[in-house]
């Protein structure tokens, strides 16, 4: 499950829920989230486009290895730039679901969990994806998460159906 969105749309929190959802029950999942993946496989890249889509493109490659041996895999990442998110779709095919984290630009800003957009606002920092950089959303993901009127909660009832309507009615 591909989570991609603004800083502070929720994609970690939503990740982190429907991992322990799936681990209650006895799933083998994995989270690769933006932030993490960023301190050791991308150590040392930065924000260029160049930089995001080889982290993109780094998590894509592990993405694939591990579901490809039937680990559910959750990525949380920025990913803003759709050809590079349809080059992890295409490697990882049809088991490649998009999710569209959404939620206004002002409310992620209002929300701001890690200080980015204040950041910004202060000139402390350049390029800041929905601010000063771009952010191009998903034409046809598979699942569209509004988390300005969606509980976090709801958000990762909506992902486990999506996995397993049987298992996560
Ligand atoms: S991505 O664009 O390459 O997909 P990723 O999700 O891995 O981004 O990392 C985003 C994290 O990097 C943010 O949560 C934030 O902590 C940090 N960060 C630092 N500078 C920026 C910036 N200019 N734009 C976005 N995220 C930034």
């Amino acid at each position: 499950m591909w989570l991609t969105g603004l800083p502070s749309a929720g994609k970690s929190t939503v990740a982190r829920l429907v991992e322990r959802q799936l681990r209650k029950r006895g799933r083998n999942v994995e989270v690769l989230d933006g932030d993490v993946v960023r301190r050791n496989l991308s150590q040392g890249l930065g924000f260029s486009k160049e930089d995001r889509d080889t982290n993109i493109r780094r998590i894509a490659y592990v993405a694939d290895l591990l579901s490809r041996n039937g680990v559910i895999v959750i990525v949380a990442a920025i990913s803003p730039y759709r050809a590079v998110r349809d080059e992890a779709r295409a490697l990882i095919g049809e088991r490649f679901i998009e999710v569209h984290v959404h939620a206004p630009v002002s409310v992620c800003a209002s929300r701001d969990v890690k200080g980015l957009y204040a950041k910004a606002r202060a000139g402390e920092i350049a390029h800041l994806t929905g601010v000063s950089d771009p952010y191009e959303p998903p034409t046809h993901p598979e699942v569209v998460l509004n988390t300005e009127h969606q509980t976090p909660e709801s958000s990762a009832a909506t992902l486990l159906h999506h996995l397993d309507p049987r298992t996560f009615p």
